[in-house]
């Protein structure tokens, strides 16, 4: 087996993978989805696909990835070598990271677009107004090469990052940063659960109404668990080969997939109870956060600017360390099998996601006329990203790791080689040989034929 190289420290593979899993996901789309969604059913589905299927999979893609020494198509070629063809489940999550980077660069070039709005004042001047900043986002995200700009600047910090061999300094950055996020989002929700009638809000998010659950929900659920923890798409496989041998893998998927909830759940706190309170729809989409945030921000008088700045910023770089590990799973993979440098796969990938984003951000506004089966390209790309390819991926890899990679070589890469006792074992086991597969397997198909 070869060594894969690894681009960081030790508690720097872990670091990165916490950074992977923390970003856009858990602030800007958890709200957005489980608002349209139905607000408190969805969060119960969404926890019991987070804590029953991400966390498995995790530990699964860390396993794999960990055995293996390889990147997705050859890890599961190496652990499998008679029926190479495991090694197209790796390929989908390639196809799978290289959409979702693209589709990534287009958001987190509004967050930094929305630095620039915070900082300058142009968010401030908007007042509480909701019509008033519902248009200001509207002609943000819809305008033809504002949005385009900002995702340029953010793709090139992005790239700088990777080229630069800085990601450790970006890891430790972060962990001194993301903390700094989390206090902002609880003051966020201080301020909105004091607002006038945040308890809608909060009855919105805890109190579940089943009826209003869908089909489609349930299967919105599963894409949100799955792309808010990173998995079913390779990435966490590449960072799993990272992960030193004496890390305990099941403590740190744990870790990571409790961490990253409550940041989603601290953030719908955030949200819905000023959604209610300011006169929004909790329908209201991808721009939900751009719409509700500003405004409760400006209800905070001056302190307001200073705060939206800061918030705008942290997000910028919880997004970065988001994109970095999509990125660099595109890039590990192309040098792994052009054995190419480093540089050629990650400036490939940054050209094509970049143009991409960017037809992605036109189809908002300019190019809102060109369809995919009724769908704008970006409506498409989203459809792709949360509903078809992270499941399927997620299945094949599950379904390999349940069925095809041999028990003992399991047991023996969660123990440490028998040195960590893993109590957990055979429910791990059972839910990753059948209540993980099954679930998926019905959620996609009826997913599909509805
Ligand atoms: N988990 C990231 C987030 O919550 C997004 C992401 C998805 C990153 C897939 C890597 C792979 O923002």
């Amino acid at each position: 087996m070869s060594q894969q190289k690894s681009f960081s420290s030790n508690l720097g593979a872990i670091m990165a993978a916490v950074g992977s899993a923390v970003g856009l996901g858990n602030i800007w789309r958890f709200p957005y989805i489980c608002g349209k969604y139905g607000g408190g059913a969805f969060l119960v589905v969404y926890l019991c696909f987070v804590f029953l299927l991400g966390s498995v999979l995790m530990m699964s893609e860390f396993v794999i990835g960990r055995r293996a020494q390889h990147t997705p198509v050859k890890a599961f070629q190496a652990l499998c070598p008679k029926h190479r063809a495991w090694g197209l489940v790796g390929l989908l999550g390639i196809i799978t990271s290289f959409f979702i980077l693209s589709q990534y660069l287009v958001i987190s070039g509004w967050t930094t677009g929305y630095v620039w709005n915070a900082a300058s004042g142009a968010l401030a001047k908007l007042g509480t107004d909701p019509v008033a900043i519902s248009d200001f986002f509207n002609q943000f995200s819809t305008s033809q090469w504002t949005p385009v700009l900002f995702l340029c600047v953010f793709a090139l910090i992005v790239l700088a990052v990777i080229l630069g061999g800085v990601q450790k300094g970006i890891e430790n950055v972060s962990k001194v940063l993301m903390p700094v996020l989390v206090l902002l989002v609880l003051v966020l929700c201080v301020r909105s659960l004091t607002l006038p009638g945040a308890g809608r809000g909060v009855e919105y998010l805890f109190s579940p109404d089943f009826s209003k659950l869908t089909g489609e929900g349930v299967l919105a659920a599963l894409g949100q668990a799955l792309f808010s923890l990173s998995v079913g798409m390779g990435v966490m496989l590449v960072y799993g080969s990272y992960i030193p041998v004496n890390d305990n893998i099941f403590k740190t998927a744990m870790w990571i997939t409790v961490c990253d909830t409550l940041i989603a759940i601290m953030s719908g706190l955030a949200i819905f109870p000023a959604v209610f309170s300011c006169g929004f729809e909790p329908t209201g989409g991808p721009g939900l956060v751009f719409l509700v945030l500003p405004n409760v921000f400006n209800t905070m008088g001056t302190a307001g600017v200073v705060f939206a700045s800061l918030f705008f910023v942290l997000l910028m770089v919880a997004a970065i360390t988001s994109a970095i590990s999509l990125l660099e799973a595109l890039t590990a993979w192309f040098s792994e099998h052009t054995h190419t440098n480093r540089w050629v796969g990650a400036l490939l990938f940054f050209v094509l996601t970049t143009v991409l984003g960017i037809l992605f951000s036109l189809s908002l506004g300019s190019l809102s006329h060109i369809k995919i089966s009724g769908l704008t390209l970006f409506d498409f790309v989203d459809r792709l990203n949360s509903i078809y390819l992270p499941p399927l991926c997620a299945l094949g890899t599950i379904i390999f790791f349940g069925w095809v990679m041999p028990e003992e070589d399991i047991r023996d890469e969660m123990s440490n080689h028998g040195t960590l006792r893993i109590g957990y074992f055979r429910l791990f086991r059972f839910l990753s040989r059948y209540v993980a597969p099954l679930a998926l397997l019905v959620v996609l198909v009826s997913g599909i034929l509805s």
